[in-house]
């Protein structure tokens, strides 16, 4: 049984993994770098502070902790010019069928994601009245595959973990859930969710199952 979902954010709901990978990209190629598309499925579900550590790491650069506060500014103002825009119609297949049959199940929702942009984009896509708890990037210490986010968002709902779906687009969100003790399902490409207990093109494949 099945009493609450925990939501990944970004690729999962909403269709901003897009705008991380831009954003991103436009810093490296600035220092001289570059990085592609596959690179990328590394970044997922990791924090920005440990992104950008990944991202001078394959470039085999060195910053001080001056500059990559600059550079962790400069990569979120550009994020921040490419979601401004953002509406509803960047949720992602079945996101809104999904929450709303939830809804009617009574099962609890959670949202569980690294951004510390999310509230605005719950916001700006108007489905922030879905849920019951949301952890984000301001309210964890550490960043996925720890468990941390997932078992903040079941105690959040006062649900024990074992009863809890995690719904996740990355790697490091699959194993955060698995580390956390909870079914997840694979939202996207196989080759990047390796673990999941299933696995979905989309999540109006899921609004059938509830
Ligand atoms: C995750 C994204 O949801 O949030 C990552 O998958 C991103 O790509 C992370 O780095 C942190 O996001 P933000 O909005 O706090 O920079
Ligand atoms: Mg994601």
């Amino acid at each position: 049984t099945v009493k609450a979902v925990i939501f990944d954010l970004d690729g999962v709901l909403v269709d901003t993994a897009i705008y991380h990978f831009q954003a991103w990209h436009r810093l490296a190629e600035q220092l001289g770098y570059s990085f592609s598309l596959a690179d990328n499925e590394q970044l997922k579900g990791v924090s920005r502070v440990e992104s950008l550590e990944l991202i001078l790491k394959w470039a085999g650069m060195e910053k001080s902790e001056q500059e990559k506060a600059q550079l962790l500014q400069q990569k979120n103002q550009w994020y921040l010019e490419l979601i401004e825009q953002l509406s509803p119609a960047q949720l992602l297949p079945g996101s809104l069928a999904l929450l709303q049959r939830l809804r009617e199940k009574d099962i609890l929702i959670a949202l569980g994601s690294a951004s510390k942009n999310a509230l605005s984009i719950l916001q700006k896509t108007e489905i922030v009245g879905y849920f019951d708890a949301l952890i984000d990037g301001n309210a964890v210490q550490t960043s996925k595959p720890d468990p941390e986010v997932f078992l903040k968002g079941a105690e959040a709902l006062t649900i024990q973990p074992r009863y809890c779906l995690v719904l996740e687009d990355a790697q490091a969100g699959i194993d955060a859930a698995k580390a956390a003790q909870m079914r997840v399902i694979g939202v996207g490409k196989p080759e990047n969710l390796i673990g999941a207990d299933a696995l979905v093109e989309d999540l109006s494949e899921l609004v059938e199952r509830f």
